[in-house]
């Protein structure tokens, strides 16, 4: 890899090399002073500079000390490169994001001209066509009772807008109590402190106490956890679905605004739901006067078989979260999609919403998201999904003849495969032995068996698995045999 010629930069800067800190010690520059003298710089360089100055995300960073970290330095289609000339799939879209896949030259086109017409304009008091073209664009696609679009940079900042539209409306229709939101066990939502108070993985947030009050939990659709308690599928979601209810009779109905909820909860292992849960949530928020959210952030733009999962599973949410695929993950974008009841109260007077982003809506994210769609369209991604995820189902459902496979769950292309230590009893790993599993030996076997996904455990291990929307059959063969591979050498060392 070799740095651009830049020659004068250092001067230009005043030769601010190797700056000592605060402590007083030296922090080492290396890499900018070989990007500003133009000299080359390869893998080990960026290694170190990675290793010296970056802050990655969710990451233990102890390992570091001995191994080099993966550096991705190329994406096409549903491939990957890294900085040592590795190639493998991208089993997870990056992070559930990439659904047209890497490197479309006319995403980069788009964004290319946006930025010469109109780089930047926040959407605060002012518009601008791209942010207006989409919003239709995108109504377009929802479920028809939608009507209006906030948008925001990411997901986490939809789920924080939709609490604060809540809380803000009931205000305004002299209902101040109503504040309140419901959530499931496990689900994510982000980490801001309000998207982290509405998430439900106990760990996460421990040492961010205190968060957001008001926000209680409920079960969730975790079927493979609760087949030897209820008859049937439809028996359970009834019962997690009046767990909902009584939560809000404990609360008093008069304290609950909203309750959050993706249609396939990926944080446990993409747990579905049998219709009959949404039916009876869609009563319950009614009887109660509660907002029903629907966080689409990974199950949005085909994910599921249908451009959105609530059409799929014919959920009628109040207010829809999306972000992620919506660019292919190309540039920052998320949207809040709501019923015009919600926004009618703000329309009135001196009203205003007091929130927003300075980058949320900006021209060239939504220029590329409207060049994304395209590419939806013309290259019917989602009939794509609707037509092979039953044999991507089956292709993973092979892997039952695998002892450690408990369970292979999910929809479209989106799939959960959870490690047991024995099939017949379900009994699952320690916390130890998982420890032992994912991060000593899964995460980095996949990677070099020539798979990037994702060995979770914040709910019980999971393999996850949500391909770009353009792959099919040969490709889900290839999935199937690294899988078994590696899946075949954790067996040997549980
Ligand atoms: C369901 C759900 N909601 C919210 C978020 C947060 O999105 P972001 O990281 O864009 O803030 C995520 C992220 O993965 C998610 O999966």
């Amino acid at each position: 890899m070799a740095a651009k010629k830049s020659k004068g930069l250092l001067a230009l800067l005043g030769k601010k090399k190797s700056k000592k800190s605060e402590s007083g010690e030296r922090r080492d520059l290396k890499l900018f002073e070989a990007m500003s003298n133009g000299d080359p710089y390869g893998d080990k360089e960026l290694q170190r500079s990675a290793k010296d100055h970056l802050w990655m995300h969710f990451t233990r960073h102890s390992p570091y000390q001995t191994k080099d970290m993966t550096i991705i330095t190329r994406g096409e289609g549903h491939y990957l490169w890294d900085s040592k000339g590795n190639k493998v799939i991208d089993g997870l879209s990056g992070l559930f994001a990439v659904n047209a896949g890497h490197g479309h030259q006319e995403l980069a086109d788009a964004a290319a001209k946006q930025m010469m017409e109109l780089d930047f304009m926040p959407l605060w008091a002012y518009a601008h066509p791209r942010a207006i073209e989409l919003a239709e664009r995108l109504l377009s696609y929802a479920p028809k009772d939608l009507n209006r679009i906030f948008f925001t940079t990411g997901g986490g900042e939809a789920v924080e807008t939709a609490w604060k539209v809540a809380k803000q409306y009931y205000k305004l229709k002299g209902k101040p109590t109503k504040t309140k939101v419901i959530s499931r066990m496990t689900a994510y939502h982000g980490t801001s402190h309000g998207a982290l108070s509405i998430t439900g993985i106990a760990a996460m947030k421990a040492m961010f106490e205190p968060l957001v009050p008001s926000t209680i939990r409920v079960p969730n659709t975790n079927w493979y956890r609760a087949r030897d308690r209820f008859a049937s599928e439809e028996e359970f979601g009834l019962w997690a679905a009046n767990r909902i209810e009584e939560a809000i009779l404990m609360e008093g109905p008069d304290t609950v605004a909203a309750f959050y909820v993706e249609p396939i909860q990926n944080s446990g292992g993409c747990f579905t739901a049998h219709p009959s849960y949404f039916k009876r949530v869609r009563e319950i928020c009614d009887k109660y006067d509660v907002i029903f959210v629907a966080d689409e952030t990974i199950t949005g733009f085909g994910r599921s078989g249908e451009m959105f999962a609530c059409d799929r599973y014919g959920l009628q949410p109040d207010m829809m979260i999306t972000a992620k695929a919506i660019t292919s993950g190309t540039q920052p974008l998320g949207a809040l999609f709501l019923k015009e009841k919600y926004f009618e109260p703000f329309t009135e007077g001196t009203t205003i919403f007091p929130h927003g982003y300075t980058f949320a809506a900006h021209p060239v994210a939504c220029a590329v998201a409207l060049a994304n769609l395209d590419i939806y369209d013309r290259e019917k991604l989602v009939d794509n999904v609707r037509t092979n995820s039953p044999i991507f189902r089956k292709t993973l459902e092979k892997l039952y003849d695998l002892p450690i496979v408990g369970d292979v769950r999910g929809d479209g292309y989106f799939f959960a495969i959870e490690l047991v230590k024995n099939q017949e009893t379900r009994e699952t790993f320690t916390k130890e032995e998982s420890e032992k599993l994912l991060r000593g030996f899964l995460n980095s076997a996949f990677y070099e068996a020539g798979l990037y996904c994702r060995a979770d455990d914040r709910g019980d291990p999971v393999v996850q698995l949500a391909p770009p929307l353009t792959i099919g059959p040969k490709e889900f063969d290839e999935l199937e045999q690294i899988l078994r591979k590696v899946l075949t050498e954790a067996w040997k060392r549980v």
